[in-house]
């Protein structure tokens, strides 16, 4: 879900990362987000109220009795107005009093007095992590509802290299989305979709491939997980990072990303925005193909299956159609061929740009013959577009 116009309680403990604290604030608050945050008295041996002050131009709380604080006039007023409550970095320390139902400081009071989702984000000594102590605490505290993000692996403070890093702001901020979209009108379903291109191998060095950024698929899956949906992300090569809080599968050709597709039968919702090859070489030379003297080289391909056509056991199926010429003839064409509840259709020869364009421009034809011409949207847009179909497509086939 959108973190704009949320009011995020940001409670800080004393890390050494809690000097990561101040890049999540200042991401919340370039998303749209009220944050007000809570630093616990050893938070404060590492970062300064001034800090989150100016981040984000809100009053911080630093203890019960502070007359400037928000909590002084009832301290439960953070806990109520929260719609998330966000711990960055949590320390050991922190999750064993939230664990054991401590309120003896304004951040652990928060916590108990909330009904807003709580989200850990933990960091500490790998062997503070491990302790059978901090495992079981945040057993408690993940079977309670707790949404954990992290930590990662890595080098620590301490010199250790091992698990307890602080997870990075994206997926902190991602894990915030995610517990708050956690009641959305996807619960409870799980949502298929496919991004990226899909690479065929010539020779060990060269493939065959396209220009699918896997934007639009990723904004789709991210979308998705955050309306409350399980996702599973079936994808080609792309350059972008792996989104957190979704089952992401990496495939390279098309006969892989139709096996890992149809893994998934029985899924809700295929949503197709991967633009897998058509075509794979004949033969894949086990070496190197060396230029001879020739002036050409030809090549046989053969075709590939279609894998929205190929794949059964999803209830809504939805596709994208590419392309340059008689747009809505060709997709409306797909959408019946393929057996689609909807098709989305893409103009990629008009003047503006859609491989690796953050903006598309679409029209989308359903089975009972509608037209939907939509305006030019940025992708994350229209990603809730689709999605809002595939929910009306869910309903209406519930419904029969
Ligand atoms: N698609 C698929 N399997 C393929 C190729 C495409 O499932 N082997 C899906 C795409 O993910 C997309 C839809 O089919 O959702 C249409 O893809 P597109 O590339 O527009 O069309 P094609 O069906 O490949 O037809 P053509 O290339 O002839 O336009």
């Amino acid at each position: 879900m959108s973190l704009k116009g949320k009011h995020i309680v940001l409670g800080v403990s004393g890390s050494i990362a809690a000097y990561k604290a101040a890049d999540v604030a200042s991401k919340l608050v370039q998303a749209g987000a009220q944050v007000s945050v809570i630093l616990t008295a050893a938070a404060q041996q590492f970062v300064t109220p001034l800090t989150f002050r100016s981040l984000t131009h809100r009053p911080v709380v630093t203890n019960w009795f502070d007359p400037g604080s928000d909590l002084s006039i009832q301290h439960v007023t953070l806990a109520e107005t929260a719609d998330a409550l966000l711990v960055a970095p949590a320390t050991a320390d922190l999750m064993a009093k939230l664990a054991a139902g401590m309120a003896d400081d304004p951040l652990t009071g928060t916590a108990l007095a909330t009904q807003a989702p709580l989200v850990l984000a933990p960091a500490m000594d790998a062997h503070m992590y491990e302790h059978p102590a901090t495992q079981a605490n945040l057993r408690t505290l993940t079977e309670r509802g707790a949404l954990l993000v992290g930590p990662e692996p890595g080098r620590l403070a301490s010199g250790l290299i091992g698990m307890g890093r602080l997870a990075a702001t994206e997926a902190i901020l991602a894990a915030v989305s995610t517990a708050l979209g956690r009641s959305g009108d996807l619960k409870g379903r799980t949502v298929v979709v496919s991004a990226g291109p899909t690479e065929e191998p010539l020779d060990p060095v060269r493939v065959i491939t396209n220009r699918s950024s896997g934007k639009m698929g990723y904004a789709i899956a991210e979308a998705a997980r955050d309306r409350g949906a399980r996702v599973v992300l079936v994808t080609g090569p792309t350059a972008l990072s792996k989104p957190w809080g979704i089952d992401v599968r990496g495939v390279h050709t098309t006969a892989e990303m139709l096996a890992c597709v149809q893994a998934s039968s029985g899924a809700d919702a295929l949503i197709m925005a991967a633009a897998p090859g058509d075509f794979r070489p004949e033969t894949v030379a086990p070496d190197k193909i060396k230029k001879g003297p020739e002036a050409t080289l030809t090549i046989t391909l053969l075709k590939n299956p279609d894998i929205l056509s190929a794949v059964s056991g999803f209830t809504v199926k939805a596709g994208f159609a590419a392309e340059s010429r008689d747009l809505l003839d060709n997709a409306r064409a797909k959408l019946t061929a393929k057996g689609l509840d909807f098709i989305v259709a893409n103009d990629v020869a008009g003047d503006e740009p859609v491989f690796g364009s953050d903006l598309n421009k679409v029209t989308v034809l359903d089975a009972g013959g509608g037209v939907d011409d939509l305006p030019r949207m940025t992708k994350a847009e229209l990603a809730g577009r689709i999605l809002d179909r595939v929910v009306a497509a869910l309903a209406g086939k519930e419904r029969v």
